[in-house]
Formats: structure tokens, sequence, C-alpha cells
């Protein structure tokens, strides 16, 4: 089975007036269809090097990254940025909305620049801003949203145009910690239930439990990976039919405690589609 993202030796050095830094060292790494990989380190640790790197956006200074079957590393900056388009979505930390357009016009925007038929550009938009928990409120503007809605947004952006792999930097390092959970808990369900492949920088240790796998990062190093946390849950969210209507992620209490057996059963799903594939 071909992993949709991964990196091999990744190392990125930057040379400086104090000397050479090395951001990323000898890192190599894998995301799977339908998984959910949380790297997590100090600041400096070189999160962000990494996910650039890993996005296209960064080239390594040595090391190869592939998206699905295509080496990103040997293309020329237009067939990476096409590749980009097609195959990833990007959240970011700022959530990068624009303030002018509304919730819907955000998530259309990406969709517009591949020249997505209107009509179904259209069907996107509202599919994505249902999946985020957001159809009521496609007419507003980043500043008539909460953060936490405003990040929904980027979510929804993110996969309007249907990506492969997500990556996000620090996605929830605006918000406080129980908008985060709610957000991560969101990211984890879209990953889970539509078998899409997400990486995920973050500091803090309780998001951390909603990954299927969490990388650590020191000094540019991978210094452990380790398997699901015991307790990670996507708490209870989870419906057979991918179907995310109603109170996913909104307005920070949708999230209800106690696990139900959702997860497990979700992630069989998406493990058992991985497989269909391969
Ligand atoms: N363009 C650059 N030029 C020089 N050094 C850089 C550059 N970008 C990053 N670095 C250095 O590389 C190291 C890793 O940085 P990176 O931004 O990847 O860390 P991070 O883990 O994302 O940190 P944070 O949690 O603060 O976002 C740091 O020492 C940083 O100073
Ligand atoms: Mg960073």
């Amino acid at each position: 089975m071909t992993p949709a993202l991964r990196g091999e030796k990744l190392s990125r050095t930057f040379s400086t007036a104090t000397g050479d830094v090395h951001a990323c060292v000898d890192i190599d790494i894998e995301v799977a269809p339908g998984e959910l990989v949380v790297v997590r380190g100090a600041s400096g640790a070189g999160k962000t090097t990494l996910l650039n790197m890993l996005g296209g956006l960064e080239r390594p200074t040595s090391g190869r990254v592939w998206v699905g079957d295509v080496e990103a590393t040997s293309l020329d900056e237009e067939a990476l940025a096409a590749l980009r388009r097609e195959r990833l979505g990007f959240v970011f930390q700022s959530f990068g909305l624009i303030p002018i357009l509304s919730a819907a016009e955000n998530v259309e925007l990406p969709l517009r620049i591949v020249k997505t038929p209107p009509a179904e550009r259209d069907r996107r938009v509202a599919e994505a801003l249902r999946l985020v928990g957001l159809a009521g409120h496609a007419a507003q503007r980043p500043g008539e949203l909460s953060g936490g809605q405003q990040q929904r947004v980027g979510i929804a952006r993110a996969i309007a145009a249907q990506p492969h792999v997500l990556i996000a930097d620090e996605p929830t390092g605006q918000l406080d910690s129980r908008t985060a959970a709610t957000v991560m808990d969101l990211i984890g369900e879209l990953v889970h239930l539509q078998g899409l492949a997400a990486i995920v920088s973050t500091h803090d240790p309780l998001l951390v439990q909603r990954a299927d796998r969490v990388i650590e990062l020191h000094d540019g190093r991978v210094t452990s990976v380790g398997g699901a946390a015991p307790s990670r849950s996507t708490d209870g969210h989870g419906d057979r039919d991918g179907d995310l209507d109603g109170e996913v992620g909104s307005d920070g209490d949708g999230v209800a405690e106690g696990a139900t057996d959702a997860a497990p059963r979700t992630r069989a799903e998406a493990r058992a589609q991985r497989e269909s594939e391969a």
C-alpha cells in the first residue's frame, strides 16, 4: 500500500550569520490514508520546517518527498504547485482567511483557482461547510466568527478541493484549549471518516491524544515515535455514513465526553478501505 505522504531522510540546513542551523536531520516519515500523525516538539524543534518540506513549500537540503506515488522533490516549481493544489490541503495557525470574503467565498476560492465548474463548486463548498458544522454560517465574514469557527472555515477550505493529505502547522495554536480540542477532534473525524491522511504539528500534550501516531522532534531529529495513545477518542461523533452534520465541533460544546465504539469502528473501516485499494 502506498503511503499518502512519505519523507525519506529529510534534512534542512539553514546557513545563518552565526553558523549552520540543522532544522531537520535525516527524518523518515510516512502517513497512510486514514491516519492522523501528530508531530510534537518544543519551539524550534523543526516542526514547521518538516511540514513545509512535506508540503512542497520548502525544498529539503537533502532527502526526498513522495505524495502518493509522485516524487515531489523531483518536480519543478510549476509541477510542484499543481501537485499542492490537487493533492494537498493546508491549514494554518493564523487561519489565513480573507477578511472581506464570507465563509463560503473563502472556501470557494481555491476551487475557483483550479477552475472547478460553478455547480460543482457550490456543491463542494456546501458539503465542506456542512462537514465542519458551519452550514448555517456560510454568509458570515471571518470577523463575524469565533476563533474556532474561523479555523473550521480554514479546514473546510483545505478539504473542499478533496485533497489526499491535510497538512496543518499548529492549527490550534491561536485557540483556547477547549476550542483547540474541538478543532483537533474535527480533524480526527475527517481523517478517520473520509480516509484522508493528515499530519498536524502541535505543542499541546492534550491534542496528542487524538493522534494515531505521534512523532517527537527534538533539535531537528526524531526522538521517539509512538503509537496511538490509549485515551485517544473522537468522542463518539463517528457516524458510519461520514455524516458529520449537526453539532460536530459546533461552537465548542459539540464534543461530548465519553468515547463510544465509533472511533475504532471507523478506523477499522478506514483500514479496510485502504486494504481494498491496495
Ligand atoms: N529561514 C530560516 N533561516 C534560518 N533559520 C531558520 C529558518 N527557518 C527556521 N530556522 C531555524 O530552524 C529551527 C527549526 O525551526 P522551525 O520553525 O521548524 O521550528 P518549530 O518546531 O516549527 O518551532 P515553533 O514551535 O516555534 O513554530 C529553528 O532553530 C529556527 O530558528
Ligand atoms: Mg513552527
